[in-house]
């Protein structure tokens, strides 16, 4: 089996003003249902996990009760709390420290972004068991790789090597290369090559496993976790697991996924989603004169949004915030939130 932990203390700041610091990204609901994204992946993952009772989330202190309010069935002790947020580096190495304390160092983990879109569930199971298999049988960290569509900044890139085999008819490959958000000259030389797929943030691994390439990779960091346990996290530094690991481990193995996967990265996604082409996304009670291409969000359908001749731009309403930005642009409201003191 597997043991999936979620990934749930990110803060979702391209999705702001919607996105805030006690309601991130992955408490709204964006992909049509009446769940919360953290809401679907936990039903996802359960199916593998078999009972609540063996999965498990990771989070920072400051939205620890919301993730409590939307998972009532969690089981307080599956639910990592991290006193500050210091990316993903410390909490996969915190929360495979406790998983591996429960199940032993043999047992598969997963770990699973908690705002990802993710389309059809019973091949994404498929996937799943297949990484669980290469888990078992090699010494490695198992990432499921997208196939990229055009050549993005703000993914990790995976270089596929030989073949290993496959597993439930799904083909298996080396890594050669793990880089984590190139510039776009480089994610435009490696689309070109046709070997590369985007990381999709998923990881497979015996514990043991990560637990050695931490322990080469990030001595200092386990030094302190294995010492103080989460206590050790203010002297930590900020990091991810893609950067601390990924890019230098020789363990990784890459499973293409075709389960259809969005990381519903920005408020762009919502195109990619509803399939508008070329309409505007209407998402708020708004009239208009020749709008085109636009995203029209608001929170309160009793406001009208009203606009004439746009085209490509994001607006979005939500309690005392108007965002209006270039579609192209959406990226940049990450600097856009440095300069605001607080946005709650
Ligand atoms: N517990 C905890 N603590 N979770 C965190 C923290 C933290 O400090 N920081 C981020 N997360 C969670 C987020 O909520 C999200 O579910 C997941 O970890 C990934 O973090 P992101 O901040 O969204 O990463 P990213 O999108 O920039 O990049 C990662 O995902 C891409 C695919 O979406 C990388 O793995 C890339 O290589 C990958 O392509
Ligand atoms: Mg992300």
């Amino acid at each position: 089996t597997l043991i999936p932990v979620i990934l749930a203390g990110g803060k979702g700041e391209r999705f702001w003003p919607l996105s805030r610091r006690r309601r991130p990204k992955q408490f709204l609901c964006l992909d049509g249902t009446d769940e919360s994204l953290l809401q679907s992946t936990a039903n996802r993952l359960l199916s593998f996990a078999e009972t609540w009772d063996n999965l498990w989330v990771i989070t920072a202190s400051p939205i620890v009760e919301g993730v409590r309010e939307q998972l009532t069935q969690l089981p307080d002790r599956n639910l990592l709390v991290e006193p500050q947020g210091k990316d993903t580096a410390p909490a996969v190495a915190w929360a495979t420290l406790e998983v591996s304390k429960r199940y032993g160092k043999d047992a598969v983990i997963g770990f699973f972004p908690a705002d990802h879109w993710i389309g059809d569930t019973d091949s994404f199971e498929r996937t799943l068991k297949a990484a669980t298999q290469v888990a078992i049988s090699k010494d490695a960290i198992v990432t499921l790789g997208i196939n990229p569509s055009y050549p993005s900044t703000g993914y990790g890139y995976i270089e596929q090597a030989e073949s290993v085999g496959s597993f439930e008819n799904l083909p298996v490959y080396r890594v050669s290369r793990f880089t984590e958000k190139p510039d776009q000259e480089t994610a435009e030389t490696f689309i070109k090559t046709g070997r590369f797929s985007w990381n999709s943030g998923m990881f497979i691994f015996r514990a043991g496993v990560m637990l050695d390439e931490l322990q080469k990779y990030a001595p200092k960091m386990m030094e302190l976790l294995l010492e103080k346990g989460e206590t050790a996290y203010s002297d930590l530094a900020k990091n991810s697991i893609d950067y601390a690991v990924m890019e230098k481990t020789q363990l990784a193995y890459v499973l293409p996924a075709n389960f259809g996967w969005d990381d519903l990265g920005d408020w762009n996604s919502l195109e990619r989603l509803i399939e508008s082409k070329g309409n505007n996304v209407e998402l708020a009670n708004h009239i208009s004169l020749d709008t085109q291409g636009s995203i029209i969000y608001s929170s309160d359908d009793q406001q009208i949004i009203a606009t004439i001749g746009l085209e490509d731009v994001v607006i979005v309403r939500d309690g005392n915030v108007t965002l209006v930005v270039n579609k192209n642009r959406t990226q940049d409201i990450k600097k856009l939130l440095k300069l605001l003191e607080k946005d709650d």
